[in-house]
């Protein structure tokens, strides 16, 4: 009994910090302008945006990445679960955020050109599904992915700390990648831009 009180603490705790946002500290820690402002120039480089590129951002939270991504010119969306989060998107960004889950996006085969997400994917309780969805969404000729994530050595640490680190999800590079072929990515590959994850795939 003791146990699992503590194990829905440990849930309720993760959902308000990170895994589904909500409440006044989630909305100032994820509408903060440099919030993850670390991984935002790796994704930015892997996916080269230019103004003929549409881009969807996966787990987008307060949206601050889109208004960094808005800079390149391109057209960009945002998707989150958490109805706080869709709020202060919209508010910071100033471009379409839609309410919805990561396994089941709301759009079109090939609607975009270019799908992110940053701290993310870590929260994704099964990895293919939302991959293959992400794959889906891509243009076929021009798509590609870049999703920026935490590796397991940094379970424990600031990047992911207990209790929270025991809700995440972690892959070896090889793991990943793998994850990212098992969807049907033609080419996929990990690099580690200081320390973190980051896995970029052309669909
Ligand atoms: C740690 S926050 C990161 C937010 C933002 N990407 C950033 O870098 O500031 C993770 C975000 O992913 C969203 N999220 C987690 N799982 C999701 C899912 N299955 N579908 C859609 N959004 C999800 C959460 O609601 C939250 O806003």
């Amino acid at each position: 009994m003791i146990r699992r009180i503590r194990e829905w603490r440990i849930d309720r705790m993760t959902d308000r910090v990170a895994r589904r946002p909500h409440g006044r500290a989630a909305r100032e820690t994820y509408g903060a302008p440099d919030v993850h402002s670390f991984a935002w120039e790796p994704v930015l480089d892997a996916l080269a945006l230019g103004p003929d590129d549409r881009l969807l951002d996966v787990g987008c939270g307060g949206g601050i990445f889109l208004r960094r991504a808005l800079e390149t010119g391109c057209y960009a969306v945002g998707l989150d679960h958490s109805r706080e989060m869709v709020k202060l998107a919209r508010r910071n960004s100033g471009v379409e955020i839609v309410r919805g889950e990561a396994t089941a996006l709301p759009f079109a085969d090939g609607a975009f050109t270019a799908v992110s997400s940053i701290v993310a994917f870590f929260f994704f309780a099964e990895p293919v599904a939302p991959l293959r969805e992400f794959r889906r969404v891509l243009d076929r000729e021009r798509g590609r992915l870049a999703v920026y994530t935490t590796p397991p050595e940094l379970k424990g640490t600031p990047a992911a700390p207990y209790p929270l680190a025991t809700r995440g999800h972690f892959y070896t590079d090889s793991e990943l990648e793998g994850l990212a072929r098992e969807a049907g990515f033609a080419e996929a590959g990990v690099t580690r831009p200081d320390g973190a994850q980051l896995l970029a795939a052309r669909r």
